[in-house]
Formats: C-alpha cells, structure tokens, sequence
C-alpha cells in the first residue's frame, strides 16, 4: 500500500509551515511495498517526513533484520527480511525540533496451504449418511481462507473463518455430511482451498485431493431356498439370492457353505438380483446350517438356514407263513431298522383302508388275522415317518397269498339245466380256489367241453359229474341237464281225445235237431302252442378264480 504521495504530504506541510512555522507541525508516514508478505520472505519498507529539517533523524524500531538501509532527505529505507513473525507492526520515528513522531505498520505474514487433504472416503452406504473431511494443513491467515468441497463439479459446501483472528499458521478442517445417491457413484469429490489476500496482495487457489465416490447399496438379507429336509447321501439345489444390490448385481460376493464346508456354486445375475446356486449333499445325520453370505462394496449380510439330515431306511413288512393255507394264523409285523434321528413312527396299513390295523407308534406294528380266502391278495403296507409333523415317509407293501381247496357253489356251476333240444348252449361249471382249479365235467365218463357252445340234442340230457382241483384239495358236483322236445305220442293222443269228444258231441247234436232240420257241420283243427318255453342262461365267464402270484411289492 502506497502511503499518502510526497506531492501531498508537501503541500500539506507546506500549508502548516506557512500558517505558523511550528515546528511541531511535521509528519512521519511509512510505506510498504505491501502489507503482506511470504512467511520468510522480505519487504522494503519506507519511512519518511514532512520535516523540512535536512538533519532530521529517524530510524525503524522492529524485530526483524533489517538490511540494505538507504536514506535520502526526509526519508529512510530498509529491507525486512526472513518475515517469520506472523504478524508484526515496526515503528518508524522522526525527530524535527526536538520533537519526535511515529508511525506504525503492520505487517502479515502468509503462507499457502501445506497441503490439502481430503480425508479417504469409504465406500458409501445408499442412504447412509457420510462426513466428507477436508483438511487444510498449514496455512495463513485463516481468515483469509475459502474451503470449498465439490462433488461432481457440483458445490457442496463452502466455509470461510472470518472470526479466526490468530495470525499464525493453522491447520483447518472441514466437514459436510453428504447422503450419497446412486447418481453420485464415480464422481469425484474434490476440496479446494483458496487464500484471498485481496486488496492487499494475491488470490491463491490450491485444488487437491480428488477422490472418487463410490456408492453401494445391499438393502436386503439374501433368501435362502433349499429343502429342509435332507436325506443322507442325496443332494439337493440350494439357492441364495438377494435383491437390490447397487451399482450392479454382478458386483455381489457369495460365500456359500453347508455344514461349515464351503460350496461350489454358479452366480447368476437379473436385473438389480444375483443368485448363487450349488447343491447341498449330507453325509451323515444331524443338523447342518446352510449359510449364504452376500457383499458389496464393504457391507455383508448373511441368511441362515437349518437343515434336518436324516436316514430313513425303508421299513420292513413280514408276514408270517406267506403263502399260507386258509384258516391258518397270520402275524403282519411292520419294523423298521435304526433310523437316525429316532423316533421315526411305525404304522400299519390295509392298501384298502378297510381296516386300519395299527395308529402311528414308535413300536413295530403288528396286525394278527386267521386267513380267509378273501384275504387272499389283500396287500399290507408298512409306512415309517419321521414324525407326525415331517411329511417324510417310507413305505413297503406286500401281499398276502392264501390257498384254498376248491370250492363249488350254484352262482359259478348250477345243479340243473333245462334247454331246448335243438338251441345253441353252452356248459359252464366254475370252482373257486387258490390256485385256480381245474374243472372237469364228465357224463358216462366221457369227458365234456366246458364253456364251448353246442347244439343240444336230445341225448345231452343226465346226469354230469363235475369235479374241480387244485394243489390243496377237490370237490365235486353232480348237474342235471334237461332238454325238452315235442312229443310226438302224446300229440296223437291229444288229437284222438279230442276228436273223441267232438263225435260225442256232433251225435248228441244230431239226435237233437234230428227232428227238425239236418245241417252240416265242419270240424275245425286248431293247433296247440307249446305250453313252456325256457330261455337258456348265459353264463361268460369261464374262470372266476383269482388269479395271485405270491409276490412282495416294495414301494417308497
Ligand atoms: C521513500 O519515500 C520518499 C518520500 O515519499 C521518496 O522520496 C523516496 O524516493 C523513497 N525511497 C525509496 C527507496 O523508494
Ligand atoms: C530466519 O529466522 C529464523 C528464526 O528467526 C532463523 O532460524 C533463520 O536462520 C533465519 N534465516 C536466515 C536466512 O537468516
Ligand atoms: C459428521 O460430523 C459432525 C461433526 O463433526 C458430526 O456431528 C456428525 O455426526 C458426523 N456425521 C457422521 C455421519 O459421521
Ligand atoms: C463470528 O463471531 C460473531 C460474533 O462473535 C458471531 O456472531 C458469528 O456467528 C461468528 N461466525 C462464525 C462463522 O463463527
Ligand atoms: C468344487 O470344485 C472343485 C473344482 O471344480 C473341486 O475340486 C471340489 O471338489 C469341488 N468342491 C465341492 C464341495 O464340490
Ligand atoms: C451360519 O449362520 C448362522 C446365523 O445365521 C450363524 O449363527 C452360524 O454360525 C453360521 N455358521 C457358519 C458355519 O458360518
Ligand atoms: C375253515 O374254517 C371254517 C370256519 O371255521 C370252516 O367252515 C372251514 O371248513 C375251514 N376250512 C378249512 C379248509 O379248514
């Protein structure tokens, strides 16, 4: 700053000079090159005065080194160097006339920023909030200072000191708490750092510290999918997915492990979802946690899941005596072996639920019947479950085979046929057994075609033997065979009767009317219809005896 010019300061002392000529009426004025300077820098100071005395003396009272002094009439110079002193005021003095004046200036010492730090930004949570830190290291005059912080070209704050009146170096720091939006990933974050020293010096502007922003977002837990139920020695799909991952799903980290060993599985992504899929395999019962771990950026969430892994070996189903004779005992046992874990429940069942032998137990079931021969292919099952609220089952089956001798009743082989002499008929006599038993029919111990049609004649008619047998017994039965035909004799006789008893008639007529008129008369023939009529039965199957191969059918 330039002090008042000579030209001036002359005519103003002039002006005094010539009013009264005191000698008091001098002025002592200081100049400096400029009132701020580098922090160890230098500045040339200018003392000087109105006194019109050429012998007036004067000096520079200061703390710092002062060299290269020159002078001249009414004013003295010096170089200030190495300014280490933040602030500083030298006096300048004059004597004129015995008197002495001074003047003061005040010098400021500046220094640019050190540094600028802006402090290593973390990765950034979507919707977290964050403190952006810039530090400003080193620097003076603080009041002079602008700290700005950017984002994307974009201000975000500006903060200056103007109530920080310590001269000296300071270190400063900014803070602004940002939200970070999806937008804002990648963009740099910068802080800037200016000391305005104007009017009296330079604008300075330091630019430091880009950083990038980088944003992620991971809102949601991962979604475990995977049986809960898990048999020894199987494998199963096991699938975590999670939504919502930011800047994009590729950028999810999976850690997968079941049991605590880590899984080998593929990552999938769809939109803002990734998913991780590997197959889980038990090797041997217990409880085994399926765990899923998602990152991104520093943030992990976790999903657990528990896994039941069991051995359930198929239950056994033994009947007793199969294949077994009628009428004999039969025990039905449903066991199981070792299960793991126990308490797997046992139950008995009829396939046709008409019975129901045994409610779930843990104790092997047990069902005892005497066999009938309609127990004959009636099929047991033997379920084992883990418990009446794990809908894991097993199951066996098998079928009970009762034998059985033959047994002939009047629906499969009626005592008696009546047919027409001259129809189609078919002969048919069916036994029941186990095994099937074979039918043979016999008639003057000639062998006779079941089930095959013929023409009735009259010599069919007697007596069959019919006689059935399998492994186990026999039986028999005698059928009658009846066939009608027109009696040709008994024809004659009715026709003799009547025409015996038309004469009797016509004479007794005759000897009526004899008297009066004589007339003629005819007699007429009729014919009779036949008085019965049978209608043959049909009889379709041949063979009604079921047929059972004795057989364990076993069924998960
Ligand atoms: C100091 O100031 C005086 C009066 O203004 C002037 O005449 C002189 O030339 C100056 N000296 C220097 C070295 O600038
Ligand atoms: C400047 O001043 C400092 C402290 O007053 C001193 O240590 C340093 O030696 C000086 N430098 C010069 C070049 O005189
Ligand atoms: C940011 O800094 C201010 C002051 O230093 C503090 O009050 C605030 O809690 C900080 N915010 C966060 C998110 O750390
Ligand atoms: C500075 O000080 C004044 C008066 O003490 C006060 O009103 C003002 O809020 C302060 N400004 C800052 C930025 O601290
Ligand atoms: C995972 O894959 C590697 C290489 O393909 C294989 O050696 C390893 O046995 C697999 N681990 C499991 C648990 O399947
Ligand atoms: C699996 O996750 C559960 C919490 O979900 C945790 O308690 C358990 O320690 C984890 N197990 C392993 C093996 O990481
Ligand atoms: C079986 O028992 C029933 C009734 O007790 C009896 O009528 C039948 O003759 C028995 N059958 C055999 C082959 O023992």
């Amino acid at each position: 700053m330039a002090g008042p010019g000579p030209g001036l300061l002359l005519a103003c002392c002039m002006l005094t000079a010539l009013a009264g000529a005191a000698q008091d009426a001098f002025e002592v004025s200081i100049s400096l090159e400029a009132p701020m300077v580098e922090y160890g820098g230098s500045i040339r100071i200018n003392c000087s005065t109105t006194c019109r005395d050429s012998g007036a003396k004067g000096g520079l009272e200061t703390s710092l080194t002062k060299k290269d002094p020159k002078d001249g009439p009414g004013w003295l110079t010096f170089l200030l160097t190495n300014i280490t002193e933040w602030a500083s005021a030298p006096q300048c003095y004059f004597n004129c006339g015995g008197h002495q004046k001074v003047a003061n200036a005040n010098i400021i010492a500046y220094r640019l920023p050190e540094r600028v730090v802006l402090e290593p930004l973390p990765e950034m949570e979507l919707g977290q909030a964050y403190n952006l830190t810039c530090r400003v290291l080193n620097v003076a005059p603080v009041r002079h200072l602008t700290v700005t912080l950017r984002l994307g070209g974009r201000t975000l704050h500006t903060e200056t000191f103007p109530n920080h009146t310590r001269a000296a170096a300071d270190d400063v720091t900014v803070t602004h708490e940002i939200t970070p939006r999806r937008r804002d990933h990648g963009q740099e974050v910068t802080c800037h750092a200016a000391l305005d020293l104007r009017p009296h010096g330079r604008h300075f502007e330091n630019s430091f510290s880009a950083v990038e922003l980088r944003v992620y977002a991971l809102p949601e837990e991962p979604q475990l999918q995977t049986p809960h139920y898990l048999e020894v020695g199987t494998e199963a799909p096991a699938r975590c997915t999670v939504a919502g991952v930011f800047p994009a799903a590729g950028e999810a980290r999976f850690t997968l492990s079941f049991g605590g060993e880590s899984l080998n599985f593929t990552v999938t992504t769809s939109g803002d979802m990734a998913t991780a899929q590997g197959e889980v395999r038990a090797p041997a019962p217990g409880r085994c946690e399926l765990n899923c771990t998602v990152s991104v950026g520093p943030v992990s969430r976790s999903a657990g899941q528990s896994v039941l892994v069991y051995s359930l070996p198929e239950p056994v189903l033994e009947v007793t005596e199969s294949p077994t004779r009628v009428n004999s005992s039969v025990t039905v046992t449903c066991r199981s072996s070792e299960a793991d874990p126990r308490g797997v429940l046992l139950q008995l069942r009829d396939a046709k639920q008409l019975r129901v032998p045994s409610a779930p137990a843990q104790a092997p079931a047990q069902y005892q019947l005497t066999a009938g021969e309609e127990d004959n292919g009636r099929e047991f099952t033997c379920e084992a479950s883990l418990g009446s609220h794990i809908s894991i089952v097993k199951r066996t089956s098998a079928r009970l085979t009762v034998f059985y001798g033959p047994r002939i009743d009047d629906s499969g082989c009626p005592r008696e046929w009546t047919w027409q002499e001259g129809t189609e008929q078919t002969f048919t006599c069916l036994a029941w057994g186990n095994p099937a038993p074979a039918v043979v029919c016999t008639k003057d111990g000639v062998s006779i075609s079941i089930g095959v049609q013929w023409r009735v004649r009259r010599e069919d008619a007697g007596t069959y033997h019919c006689e059935a047998s399998n492994a186990h017994s026999s039986a028999s039965r005698d059928v009658t065979v009846l066939v009608e035909y027109p009696n040709v004799l008994l024809w004659v006789l009715v026709a003799l009767a009547g025409a015996g008893a038309l004469t009797g008639l016509a004479v007794g007529y005759y000897m009526y009317y004899r008297s009066t008129r004589i007339r003629k008369y005819r007699l007429k023939q009729e014919q009779a219809k036949l008085a019965k009529q049978g209608k043959p039965d049909e009889q379709t199957s041949l063979n009604g005896a079921a047929q059972n191969t004795p057989e364990v059918e076993h069924s998960v």
